[in-house]
Formats: C-alpha cells, structure tokens, sequence
C-alpha cells in the first residue's frame, strides 16, 4: 500500500539544486523541442509530455521502460538513420527526431 509521505519528507528527497547544460532546440516529428546539453534524447521527449517513442510491427505504442539500453522499447528514428535507442543517445542542437513504426521505418519510409 503506497501511503502518502509527509510533506517535509517528500522535500528532502529533491535534489536541491541541477545544473542544466546550454539549452539546444531539437525537432521531433517536424516542431521544435526545447532540450539541454548532456540530456539524452529520451529525457527529452519525456519531458516534453512525449511517451509514445514507437509502434511495433503489430501497432502496438511502445516507450522507454528500461532506461539504461536493454529493452530497446526506446527506439527512434534520428535524422534518418532508424533503430536508435533514445535512452543511450545524447542530444545535440538541430537533431531530427521522429517515431519509428515497426522495423524501422519512420514516418517518411524506411
Ligand atoms: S529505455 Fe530500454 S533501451 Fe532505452
């Protein structure tokens, strides 16, 4: 049973303060995407509200589960190149970032 922490605990577990790096623009799916240096390209999909990364071969939506290149449910097609896993892939400015749909194709084809 999850019960809630008292508030003065849950403020103890923050981090008390993240140094971000140079912020970067990204272009997923076509609209620019705000995101730092050093972050991967899944925490920044993440924290765009983005959760759906890829469809399997059936359709089925799939995201990051593992977080550390294992599951490979991360995957994204990155300026073309498709079967990238976001979690292990670092951002850089001007990346072009789409969904893959099932082998690896993109939303242009394969
Ligand atoms: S989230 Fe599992 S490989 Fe990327």
């Amino acid at each position: 049973m999850n019960t809630p922490l008292p508030a003065r605990a849950a403020d103890e577990r923050r981090l008390p303060s993240l140094r971000r790096g140079a912020p970067l623009t990204l272009h997923f799916e076509g609209a620019p995407l705000a995101a730092c240096e050093g972050e991967s390209v899944a925490a920044a999909l993440l924290a765009a509200g983005i959760r759906r990364f890829r469809a399997t071969a059936s359709g089925e939506p799939r995201g990051p589960y593992c977080g550390i290149g294992v599951c490979f449910d991360c995957l994204v097609v990155i300026d073309g190149l498709a079967n990238v896993r976001a979690c292990q892939t670092a951002v850089r400015a001007d990346m072009k970032i789409s969904r893959q749909l099932g082998w690896g194709e993109g939303p242009d084809g394969p």
